[in-house]
């Protein structure tokens, strides 16, 4: 039996092709493997119930023939997996601590891990859409969240072998720029030799007021409109405005990308699509799906209880083009010229109806246009709160700054780091400091389901008990110093290692073969915290693994099985945790 990334692709396989030879008509067979209750094994296959019901038969004696036929066609290794037939007719499969130990021999690194998974998603196009701030603002905290676990599915599509494009929709066009480079004019506002670090804030200011003048004065309200109209016709005065801010805003947000270790492939913002979108209208009116209201363009849904009446608007009465019609032109140019099979929009949860109009319209047109209809899915979010429960605030009740969250989170951890660790010097506490921080802001975000809103904790992200970054990252140092201490590489063979047989041993085997079930697990939910809680979990394991079992003992072989185990956790540990986008540290 060759031993592959996920022990329950191998046993998906020996069924299909024990349930051709033995009769099973293999279209209606579906032996779906999942991971089971572990009472009951690690594997159950449970295609037996349904296909015995369609087809008239007694489960148990399908289960009975396709066990067989799997036996005879030595498509199963007794020495490998242990199987039984429970209940109506279940197939539990249990893996032998043998096939663990060659699991764990097979899948040594990092990259070992991703060439095992990389089959999974091999040949598919996905577009990540996150992060994509409003340029002339700040990145507050709302930002975090589609930031990171934007961040977070790119790299878990990687890993299983997408090809990725990480794309920064970023919102740098509409009507909110005449009144900008109204106020900027009007001030004399210099941005070309602006501080790159205030300029932003100062932009923010300069809206506000270009806001206020707009609702003022009719005649203000003229001199704005034109100055947008100017910059929709290419003036040049005001181009060169346009582009300074877009400058000077991405300098800002780039300055915190880098710091989290990101970066995106593309950041074609709304501006991008700007010169695309009359094909949008010319397409949606030829499919017939686009309608004329009040001079405005509109699409409507009769099939839908809510978008049968509620508008989805892609052309203002002023014919102007507006957020529905960019992602109308982004999901085209995405299919055409990135030849996407899949766009993720990590965006928050407020925005579900925009994205439900979105994919039912393109859906609609893409299918009477006969292209192929791609993977289109919102990945929402609920919001950060504050210690009183509503939307995170600052005292005095504006936005917090991401700059300023991710700074208070290392100069907290470096004050926590000091305490634990005197012995470290000032660089290291710095590093560890830097590591932990940004670490415990985005964990304590991905832990949590996206879809709920969570509790912004600087004392729970930071705490060294539960599942937390701190926690998880010191198991790995941890795992690293028993090495250091031992004298032994952590990418030794161990090859004298003989079957797992303590409790502990078998039971974080076992944990660690979980780990690509886990990774499909988050792939097909799109949920990062089901690998923290694995992750967590497995911590959790280890600990009991090591303070039962003494790793450093005089048999040779015990000793080497332990050590195995130890390497391994670290190796699954740390590429779990990269995958998170976390860094890892060898001692802290
Ligand atoms: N800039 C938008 C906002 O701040 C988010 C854009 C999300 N992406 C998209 N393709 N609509 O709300």
């Amino acid at each position: 039996m060759e031993i592959l990334f996920n022990p329950a692709d191998l046993i998906d396989r020996a069924m299909r092709k024990a349930a051709l030879e033995a009769g099973l008509s293999a279209e209606s067979f579906d032996p779906v493997v999942r991971p089971a209750d572990p009472r009951f094994g690690d594997y159950q296959v449970n295609g037996v119930l349904p296909y015995a019901k369609k087809a008239g038969k007694n489960p148990r004696e399908v289960a009975t023939a396709l066990l067989e036929s799997a036996v005879a066609g030595n498509l199963l290794d007794p020495a490998l997996m242990e199987w039984s037939i429970a209940g109506p007719g279940f197939i539990n499969f249990t893996l032998t601590p043998r096939f663990s130990l060659q699991w764990l021999h097979r899948f040594v690194s990092e990259d070992d891990l991703k060439s095992g998974a990389g089959s999974r998603l091999k040949d598919r196009v996905m577009v990540v859409d996150y992060s994509s701030p409003n340029t002339a603002k700040e990145m507050h905290v709302g930002h975090i969240r589609s930031t990171v676990i934007g961040e977070c599915l790119s790299r878990l599509l990687s890993f299983a072998g997408a090809t990725v494009t990480r794309d920064n929709h970023i919102g740098d066009w509409g009507t909110q720029f005449g009144m900008l480079i109204w106020a900027i004019k009007r001030k004399g506002y210099d941005l070309e030799s602006a501080d790159p670090d205030t300029a932003v804030a100062e932009l923010e200011a300069l809206y506000k007021e270009g806001h206020a003048a707009y609702k003022e004065s009719t005649e203000q309200a003229t001199e704005i409109r034109e100055e947008l109209v100017k910059l929709q016709n290419g003036d040049a005065e005001n181009t060169r405005i346009w582009n300074s801010i877009t400058e000077v805003s991405w300098k800002s947000f780039d300055h915190i990308y880098s710091q989290l270790g990101i970066k995106f492939d593309v950041v074609l913002g709304e501006s991008f699509y700007r010169d695309k979108v009359d094909r949008i209208y010319e397409e949606l009116e030829k499919t017939g799906l686009s309608e004329e209201s009040d001079g405005a363009i509109v699409v409507f849904h009769p099939e839908h209880k809510r978008f049968a009446k509620q508008p989805f608007l892609i052309r203002k009465s002023d014919g102007a083009s507006n957020y529905a019609t960019t992602d109308l032109a982004s999901v085209l140019y995405r299919v055409e010229e990135m030849k996407a099979d899949g766009m993720l929009y990590v965006v928050d949860s407020r925005q579900a109806d925009h994205f439900q109009q979105l994919f039912l319209t393109v859906e609609k047109w893409f299918k009477t246009a006969g292209r192929v209809i791609p993977q289109m899915e919102h990945v929402s979010f609920g919001s950060v709160l504050g210690e009183n429960g509503k939307p995170i605030k600052t005292k005095e009740g504006g936005s917090v700054k991401l700059k300023e969250l991710l700074a208070e989170a290392v100069s907290r951890s470096a004050a926590i780091v000091r305490e634990k660790n005197p012995d470290l010097s000032a660089e290291e506490i710095a590093e560890v400091a830097r590591v932990v921080g940004l670490g415990a802001i985005r964990y304590a975000d991905l832990s949590q389901n996206r879809t709920s809103d969570y509790l912004f904790s600087w004392e729970k992200m930071l705490g060294f008990e539960g599942n937390t970054a701190p926690y998880l990252l010191y198991a790995v140092a941890r795992i690293h110093s028993i090495f250091r201490k031992a004298g032994i590489e952590e990418s030794a063979t161990f090859e004298s290692a003989t079957d797992f047989q303590t409790n502990e041993e078998r039971a974080l085997s076992r944990k660690l073969l979980a780990f690509p079930s886990t990774i499909d697990l988050v792939l097909a939910d799109l949920r990062p915290h089901i690998l923290c809680t694995y992750l967590f979990e497995l911590a959790g394991v280890f600990s009991s693994f090591y303070n039962a079992n003494k790793v450093i003992v005089e048999e040779e072989d015990v000793r080497a099985r332990r050590l195995l185990l130890c390497a391994r956790t670290l190796t699954i540990m740390e590429t779990g945790l990269h995958l998170l986008g976390l860094e890892t540290l060898q001692r802290m």
